[in-house]
């Protein structure tokens, strides 16, 4: 039997058409692209990453000109054309929060990546005076430094959050890697300190070494559907300590992908390499397997299957944890032993 299927959604205290986000990447910085993925059916689009370097080199050169020239003011406005040469980085991602605004109807959300407490960070009132709906603050680090702990490295990213959700009046989500120690605790205190949402996970680019000419390279690689399971986990297991909003990030290729997260306790899934792999269009593909999924399942909105198998709703809450563990080990053990026709030693 066939039902009908609602798919609006609440992320960030919008209201959403559709849980399925064009997250940040090559398409959601074209402006047809946007439009594409908005007839596709995408619910919002997040920006590509405007850069804290990017933002305080551009400040720190017009300190510079400025003071290197305010002796001669005269002749200080000659230069100029060239600040503004340099500010096309901040300048142009502002005019393409103004420029996304006019083209399509969803909302559209700026995104920030940094990770030091700062100067930076007061450009996030001309993210939002430009129109965007919401930041994402992307909290891109690699721990590298073996004299900086890890308490501290959370304790100033908190502090960035705070700072953030008060400098503006939008919400502000926070997309994170799943590196933390005790991560249960640090999503606890993202929410605390003011994030309206969390988007888990972001994916982290690894470098190859070239083993002919030894130099280390950046390698961008798509991601595939079994890192689905990352987030799927930790969604489980947040849903039911946190009472803001969930962006389910990383491994959604389909519409049953998008629904595990959903039914985990995600408010919305968001894609990007899915989309690079086989076009913006593609997104109307996701959604209807979505819907199917949802009416074979009986499932008549996103909001009542949201969180219907987060850890607390599951038949089985352990399955999230490492109770589960030590099971799985032997029966994949015992099975692939027996597929060899060898016993298990004891048995
Ligand atoms: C080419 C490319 C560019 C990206 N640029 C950004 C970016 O500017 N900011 C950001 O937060 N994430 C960026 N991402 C990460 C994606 O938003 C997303 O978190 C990641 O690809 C995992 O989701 P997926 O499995 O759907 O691809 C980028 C990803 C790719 C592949």
């Amino acid at each position: 039997m066939t039902h009908a299927t609602e798919l609006h959604t609440d992320y960030l205290g919008l209201r959403l058409r559709s849980p399925l986000v064009a997250s940040a990447g090559p398409y959601t910085g074209d402006l047809d692209k946007m439009v594409e993925l908005q007839e596709a059916g995408a619910g919002a689009i997040v920006l590509p990453s405007l850069f804290e370097e990017q933002i305080e080199h551009e400040t720190a050169e017009i300190d510079r000109l400025f003071s290197v020239h305010h002796e001669s003011f005269g002749e200080a406005s000659s230069f100029f054309p060239e600040v503004d040469d340099y500010n096309t980085g901040t300048d142009a991602y502002l005019g393409l929060i103004e420029a996304a605004k006019n083209r399509v109807a969803i909302p559209v959300m700026a995104s920030l990546n940094g990770t030091n407490v700062g100067g930076w960070l007061r450009y996030a009132r001309l993210l939002e005076d430009a129109g965007a709906d919401a930041i994402e603050l992307n909290l891109y680090t690699v721990a590298a430094d073996p004299a900086i702990s890890g308490a501290a490295i959370e304790a100033e990213q908190l502090e960035l959050v705070a700072l953030l959700a008060d400098e503006v009046g939008i919400p502000v989500a926070v997309k994170i890697s799943p590196h933390y120690s005790s991560l249960a605790s640090f999503l606890h205190g993202l929410q605390e300190a003011g994030a309206a949402g969390l988007v888990l996970f972001n994916r982290f680019y690894l470098p190859d070494l070239d083993l002919e000419t030894l130099d280390i390279k950046p390698k961008v690689s798509l991601s595939s559907p079994a890192e689905l399971r990352l987030p799927l986990r930790w969604i489980g297991i947040a849903r039911e300590f946190l009472s803001i909003s969930i962006a389910g990030s990383t491994g959604v290729h389909s519409g049953r992908d998008a629904a595990k997260l959903i039914l985990a306790g995600a408010n919305v899934t968001m894609t990007t390499s899915a989309l690079l792999f086989h076009g913006a269009g593609y997104l109307a593909t996701i959604e209807a397997e979505l819907r199917q999924w949802m009416s074979d399942h009986e499932y008549r909105s996103v909001d009542e299957m949201c969180g219907a198998v987060s850890r607390d709703a599951a038949a089985d809450p352990t399955a999230y944890e490492r109770a589960n563990y030590i099971g799985n080990l032997t029966s994949y053990t015992s099975r692939f032993l027996g597929a060899q026709g060898i016993g298990l030693r004891g048995t």
